[in-house]
């Protein structure tokens, strides 16, 4: 067996990045993509679902297929320091390429909106977290500003070379597949990832004939500027990672989504939390927007939007459940308290058999 060596050195030919690039990878890529039968049962469908699940990635999310390129990029140009704007993930995973490149990484964060298990993250990887008192949105023009002012690179999804890397998720899906799956439905936040899937799609195309695949991009209703068609000043949602009201990449995501013959719409909190239970149920623990794709998905199916019959679906599930525990937890029955002796276990077995 080949030894696999990350996706910057198994997809470079197919990459657009300069010479002097010098790879720093922790082997992210390579993520399951996941057969769900019995889901597309509960959906009542009849097509073929599978869930690329990028929380398998070494920081547990998707980020790092861009990370280790963008890093690789500033490293091999003999950057010292990088900076990003986050919710969490690009946080994580910035803090720890950078840690692995030697350099140092600072990431500004919303006050009070990043889930514990990438701010944990982040923390543990060194990174030095500074929150400030506004959004997402605010976070990433002071970075932008920043960037463009001292000698620190920016590795938001803005750095071209995070979209070359999270090109490679499209590539393996291609090849896992023989070809595009027809749709491909994903959560959109600062809308880098639907357009890095679209910029794979295509060029896999060319090179390999595997066709493209519909885009299905999926927001939260209440941080949706891309289905309003305006940014908004005060987004909200439970799934965090996507509560962003001025995304970055808007005009290539909404060029995705029509180029595609696809589209971008918005689920409520409900629809996402509800789909994230789901998902576990069928044994795949994701965080809340993780889940917004296949909610997409179900949201279009219940309302007759969307014909999947004899197709075959990939959603992506961009970070893992635990990153953000709380949400589980908040509401959670209590474990039951038994003392420890077997009588107790039995009874309760007896009690409470299912
Ligand atoms: N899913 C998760 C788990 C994310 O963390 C993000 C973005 C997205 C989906 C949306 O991807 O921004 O490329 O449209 N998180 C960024 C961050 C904003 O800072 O971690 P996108």
């Amino acid at each position: 067996m080949a030894v696999y060596s990350g996706v910057l050195e198994t997809y470079r030919d197919y990459l657009d990045i300069p010479e002097h690039t010098r790879t720093i990878t922790l082997l992210e890529g390579n993520t399951p993509l996941i057969p769900v039968p019995r889901l597309v049962e509960t959906l009542g469908g009849k097509f073929e679902l599978y869930l690329k699940f990028e929380g398998m990635n070494p920081t547990g999310s998707f980020k790092d297929r861009g990370m280790t390129v963008a890093i690789s990029e500033a490293y091999g140009k003999g950057a010292k320091s990088v900076i990003c704007a986050s919710t969490g993930n690009t946080a994580a995973s910035a803090a720890a390429y950078a840690a692995r490149a030697g350099m140092r990484s600072i990431v500004i964060i919303p006050a009070g909106k990043v889930a514990a298990g990438k701010l944990a993250g982040a923390v543990a990887y060194g990174a030095e977290v500074i929150q400030i008192d506004g959004s997402f949105d605010d976070a990433l023009n002071l970075v932008v500003a920043l960037s463009e002012r001292h000698p620190i690179v920016l590795v938001n999804s803005l750095n071209p070379y995070r979209l070359e890397g999270q090109k490679t998720a499209a590539f393996e899906i291609c090849e896992v597949l023989g070809t595009a799956p027809d749709w491909l439905a994903l959560p959109v936040g600062n809308a880098g990832n639907i357009t890095a899937y679209w910029m794979g799609f295509k060029r896999f195309n060319k090179q390999k004939s595997t066709g493209l695949a519909r885009i299905l991009g999926v927001q939260a209703e209440g941080s949706a500027p891309l289905v309003l068609g305006h940014p908004v000043e005060h987004p909200e949602t439970v799934a965090t990672a996507i509560r962003i009201g001025r995304p970055a990449r808007a005009e290539q995501a909404l060029e995705a989504a029509e180029e595609s013959k696809g589209r971008i719409i918005a689920v409520s909190d409900n629809e996402i939390l509800s789909m994230q239970k789901l998902l576990a149920s069928n044994g795949v623990w994701v965080e809340p927007a993780s889940a917004a794709g296949v909610a997409g998905l179900a949201h279009e199916l219940e309302r007759g939007l969307i014909d999947l019959g004899g197709k075959r679906v990939v959603a992506v599930c961009t970070g893992h459940g635990l990153k953000d525990p709380d949400i589980i937890t908040r509401d959670m029955p209590k474990p039951h308290a038994l003392p420890a002796e077997m009588n107790a276990l039995e009874d309760y077995l007896a009690r409470e058999r299912k």
